[in-house]
């Protein structure tokens, strides 16, 4: 929620700041006195969490491009010499790439809980389409990153995604060159990826700050999905959310170390260790597993589609899976305008509820098929698992939009509160209203 600044500057250096630069004004409305729901639970601190991962990712990265080679001749070796001879070069590329994977564990949470509790409706649409386009620059980013170790996966997984473009008409080819800066995988493409990857990150700083700038008009919505309407509704970020979001890092930052220092390979693949050789192709080209699900539905489309009856092609199954591919997540964008619901908290929707849980299952099948080989029944049960997943978006929600009835909701943040508390005992015990008798 917007709200007047309580700022008041304490000592003559700041009030003197707080006319030229109202820089510490801004700090303190935004993260310290802003106005929060006072019933938000854990899945409101993967924002915070996903702040540190970016943070963790940015430090460890500059310092790896400090001694990385974007050369094919050189790449596989300036890692390995990070590995053996650079000071503590293993733990920051390790914290490095389990930090991609963290990073996406985080934000598919962070993503989940918003379409859980409709975080996405009005009045926070914007706030909802900036975290799609980070998600999109994240997958950039990772992908990229992938590619700089010039290990086996890497060429391979480049030379297949990069591919993809091609079956766009007319502008595909062209665009696969410029990509590439060549016609194929090569030394020019390491040298655009790695410059591409080491500024992605900072796009997305910037959209972060947008992100927090369209979270602080509204405000965060809550569990209830009912907005904060008095300041018996909130209460202040700091202490309460610091330490709530404090020691929820703690706890993300424990699996974390628990990755990097007991088993720092176990999210990676083994062929990445081998490396790139264009003339040996592996038996099974799979990306990291936070772009399985999204492979699967690549791969699901492996027809072509045309005018019934004649040879007439009109999208070929490249061009097809690439579509699906990129419609599973550009579909995020008009989300809002999907699902019409007035009530935001799936807690009050039993039915939709019901068909969000089938998402997640459909999505965690989803990952398992694209980890599988392309071939029966995988690609069939990838196919289902698409329809499903689109399905959700496209015909389910909007349905329920007009046909679901809503359980009864709290009124206020304050009441939903209270009967909690009242629930499991833990309240003050509330005034006792006489009864007639007495
Ligand atoms: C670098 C990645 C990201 C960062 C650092 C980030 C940061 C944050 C922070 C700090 C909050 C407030 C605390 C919270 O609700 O957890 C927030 C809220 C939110 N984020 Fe993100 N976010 C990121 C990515 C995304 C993505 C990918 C999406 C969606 C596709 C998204 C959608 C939202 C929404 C809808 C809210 C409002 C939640 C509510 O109040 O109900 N964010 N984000």
């Amino acid at each position: 929620m917007s709200h007047e600044s309580n700022y008041v500057p304490g000592s003559g250096l700041e009030r003197w700041l707080d006319k030229r630069l109202p820089i510490i004004r801004l700090g303190y409305d935004t993260g310290v006195d802003f106005p929060c729901p006072k019933n938000l639970n854990y899945w409101w601190t993967f924002g915070g969490i996903l702040a540190v991962c970016l943070m963790v990712q940015i430090i460890t990265g500059i310092v790896l491009a400090m001694h990385y080679v974007a050369d094919s001749q050189l790449a596989f070796k300036s890692v390995e010499h990070i590995m053996r001879d650079v000071n503590y070069g293993w733990l920051i590329r390790y914290v490095h790439m389990n930090g991609a994977s963290m990073f996406f564990l985080a934000v598919y949470l962070h993503i989940a809980r918003g379409l859980y509790y409709g975080s996405y409706k009005e009045p926070r649409e914007v706030l909802w389409m900036i975290g799609v386009l980070i998600f999109l620059l994240m997958m950039g980013t990772a992908f990229m990153g992938y590619v700089l170790p010039w290990g086996q996966m890497s060429f391979w997984g480049a030379t297949v995604i990069s591919g993809l473009v091609t079956a766009l008409p007319i502008i595909g080819d062209p665009i696969h060159t410029l990509l590439l800066g060549g016609f194929t995988v090569d030394s020019p493409t390491l040298n655009r990826f790695f410059a591409l990857h080491y500024l992605l990150p900072f796009v997305i700083a910037g959209l972060v700050i947008l992100h927090i700038w369209a979270l602080h008009i509204p405000g965060n919505s809550n569990p209830t999905g009912v907005e904060a309407q008095s300041k018996k509704d909130t209460v202040p970020f700091h202490p309460y959310y610091t330490v709530k979001d404090g020691f929820a890092i703690i706890l993300f930052l424990i699996l974390f170390a628990a990755f990097v220092y007991f088993n720092p390979n176990a999210l990676g693949h083994p062929d990445n260790y081998i490396p790139a050789d264009p003339l040996v192709t592996p038996a099974h080209i799979v990306p990291e597993w936070y772009f399985l699900p999204f492979y699967a539905m690549l791969r699901a489309i492996n027809f072509n589609i045309g005018i019934p009856f004649t040879d007439i092609v009109l999208i070929n199954s490249k061009l097809g899976g690439f579509l699906v591919m990129m419609g599973s997540i550009l579909i995020w964008f008009i989300l809002p305008w999907l699902d019409r619901s007035k009530v935001k908290s799936m807690r009050y929707r039993p039915i939709a509820k019901l068909w969000f849980f089938l998402l997640v299952i459909d999505f965690f099948i989803l990952g398992w098929l694209g980890g599988k080989p392309a071939e029966q029944p995988f690609v069939f049960f990838s196919l289902v698992g698409t329809i499903y997943y689109f399905a959700y978006f496209l015909m389910i929600l909007p349905i329920l939009s007009v046909m679901e009835t809503p359980t009864e909701m709290p009124k206020s943040i304050s009441e939903a509160v209270l009967a909690d508390k009242k629930k499991s005992g833990t309240g003050e015990t509330p005034i006792a209203s006489p009864s007639p008798a007495e």
